[in-house]
């Protein structure tokens, strides 16, 4: 059975990963694999709840009550479905990782990274991204993105929707650090263009991964 592979997708708000990862699933499924998309938080049944509490901004949470919170959406996950699907052969992409803990509640929030490091080794269990893509944009431009998707449902902001613009400078340049720390895995690409010329940037940076050429 073929090696599983597993990609994750990062960024800040409003750069694209949902709508990317979506189309980078499609391509790979026309190659004939299997392939699983999924998302944090969320992905799993108790994922979905932890996520409703997580993201609601009318729920009052102490910062680090929302750092547990998500790294136990993350310990089920990577068993309940990442590690299974991996094992199974899949191809496996997820919108936002352990990454986004190091981002948002460490750069972000000011968590300490190597306590961060350790945490994320006891939800991770063992299951490392074969490729991390950022999606990288000017925060504004993310931020205003956002706001127009939730003016045009008519949702209101999330909780860190909600957060100042400085929080999210701070968000963007944890991804950056993360990715000048580990270029072998990371891959930084401008989201500040228009969807298929990202989508096409995707691509070629998961076909040098699989060695082997996508279609869309
Ligand atoms: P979501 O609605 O999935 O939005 P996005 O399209 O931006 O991914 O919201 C997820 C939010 O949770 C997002 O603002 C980032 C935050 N988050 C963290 O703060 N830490 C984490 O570890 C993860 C996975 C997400």
């Amino acid at each position: 059975m073929a090696n599983g592979i597993f990609i994750t997708l990062e960024g800040v708000e409003g750069s694209g990963k949902t709508t990317q990862a979506a189309i980078l699933g499609d391509a790979l499924r026309q190659t004939g694999r299997r392939v699983t998309v999924t998302h944090e938080p969320g992905g799993t049944r108790a994922g979905e709840t932890i996520r409703a509490i997580f993201l609601d901004p009318a729920v009052s949470l102490d910062v680090a009550a929302e750092l547990l919170l998500v790294l136990a959406d993350r310990a089920q996950h990577v068993r309940e479905k990442l590690r299974p699907a991996i094992a199974n052969g899949e191809v496996v992409i997820s919108d936002r990782y352990s990454d986004s803990t190091t981002a948002y509640q460490g750069h972000g929030r000011g968590f300490d990274l190597e306590l961060l490091g350790n945490l994320n080794r006891l939800a991770t269990d063992g299951v490392t991204p074969d490729l991390t893509i950022v999606l990288d944009l000017p925060v504004e431009t993310g931020l205003e993105r956002t706001r127009a998707r939730a003016r045009g449902t008519g949702r209101g902001s999330d909780r860190f929707e909600g957060e100042r613009a400085e929080f999210h400078r701070k968000v963007r340049g944890g991804f950056l650090a993360i990715a000048k720390a580990e270029p072998g895995r990371v891959v930084v690409i401008d989201a500040d263009r228009a969807i298929d010329v990202v989508t096409a940037d995707i691509r070629r940076a998961v076909e040098e991964l699989i060695k082997q050429p996508l279609r869309g």
